[in-house]
C-alpha cells in the first residue's frame, strides 16, 4: 500500500506574513493520516520559519531545487547540507522550470539526485514532455530519457528512497490539467520501466501527478491506480484549495 503525498511546490511566492498564515491553517487542517502525507516547498528564504511552524507535526517541508556541490563559490546556491539544516525531507530535481528557464539537462538533473541522496535527502524526481513531444507522440521517450540518465548515473536501487513527479509541461500553470486516463496512462508506464529492473522497487515508488492540480479535479486524479498524490503549484498556494485536495487524496 502506498502512502499517498501532496505536495506544495510554491514556487517564488510568498512573504513572512502568507507563510505564517498558510502554515497555520495547514497545522489545523491537516491531522495526521494512514493514507496522506503532506509536504510543502517554500522559497528558501521561509526554510527557517517553515521549520520552526512545522517541525513535530505531520507536514513535512523540502527545497525547491539544489546546488550539487557540498559548499564553494556558487554564488546564490544552496546546498544539500544547507536544506538538511533547516529540516527538510525532501528537495525537487528536475522540475521542468528549472530545465527550462535555468537550463538544466538531465546530466545535471541526475548529478543533483545523486547529491541530493547522498547528503539523506529524499528527491522529487520531477518529469514530463511539452506540448510539441506529446503531439509528436515522444512522451514516452521523453519520459524515459529523463528517467534513464537518473539510472545511469545512480542505478536502480536509488529508486527505493525516492518519489517520482509526472508533470506534463503543458499542464503546468496553464489550468490545463491532464486527464485522469493520459495521467495514468504515462504513470503505469513509468512503473512498468521501473517494474521491470525491479519488481518491488516499482511497486513501491510513489509517482505523483503534477499539472493544475486543484480542489475539483484532484479526486478523479488519486482515484488511478498509479497515480499515488500530486505535486500541487498554484493550488498550494491557497489553504483551503490545497486541504480540499489532501482531503481528495485520504479518500482516493
Ligand atoms: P501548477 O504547478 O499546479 O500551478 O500547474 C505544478 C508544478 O509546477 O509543480
Amino acid at each position: 500500500m502506498r502512502k499517498k503525498l501532496v505536495a506544495g511546490n510554491w514556487k517564488m511566492n510568498g512573504s513572512k506574513a502568507m507563510v505564517e498564515s498558510l502554515l497555520k491553517t495547514l497545522l489545523a487542517g491537516a491531522g495526521d493520516s494512514d493514507s496522506v502525507e503532506v509536504a510543502v516547498f517554500p522559497p528558501f528564504p521561509y526554510l527557517q520559519r517553515t521549520q520552526k511552524l512545522l517541525r513535530g507535526s505531520s507536514i513535512a517541508w523540502g527545497g525547491q531545487t539544489l546546488n550539487p556541490a557540498s559548499s564553494g563559490a556558487f554564488t546564490g546556491e544552496v546546498s544539500a547540507a544547507m536544506l538538511l539544516d533547516f529540516g527538510c525531507r525532501y528537495v525537487l530535481v528536475g522540475h521542468s522550470e528549472r530545465r527550462t528557464l535555468y537550463g538544466e539537462k538531465d546530466a545535471d538533473v541526475a548529478t543533483r539526485f545523486e547529491a541530493a541522496q547522498l547528503a539523506g535527502l529524499e528527491p522529487i524526481l520531477c518529469v514530463g514532455e511539452t506540448l510539441d513531444e506529446r503531439e509528436r507522440g515522444e512522451t514516452e521517450s521523453v519520459v524515459r530519457r529523463q528517467i534513464d540518465a537518473v539510472l545511469e548515473r545512480c542505478g536502480i536501487d536509488s529508486l527505493s528512497s525516492a518519489i517520482l513527479a509526472y508533470e506534463p509541461v503543458w499542464a503546468i500553470g496553464t489550468g490545463k490539467t491532464a486527464t485522469p486516463d493520459q495521467a495514468q496512462q504515462v504513470h503505469a508506464f513509468i512503473r512498468d520501466k521501473i517494474r521491470a529492473q525491479d519488481d518491488t522497487i516499482g511497486g513501491q515508488i510513489r509517482i505523483l501527478y503534477g499539472g493544475s492540480v486543484n480542489g475539483s479535479n484532484a479526486a478523479d486524479l488519486f482515484t488511478r491506480e498509479d497515480v499515488d498524490g500530486g505535486l500541487i503549484g498554484g493550488a498550494s498556494l491557497k489553504a483551503g484549495e490545497f486541504l480540499a485536495i489532501r482531503n481528495a487524496a485520504s479518500r482516493g
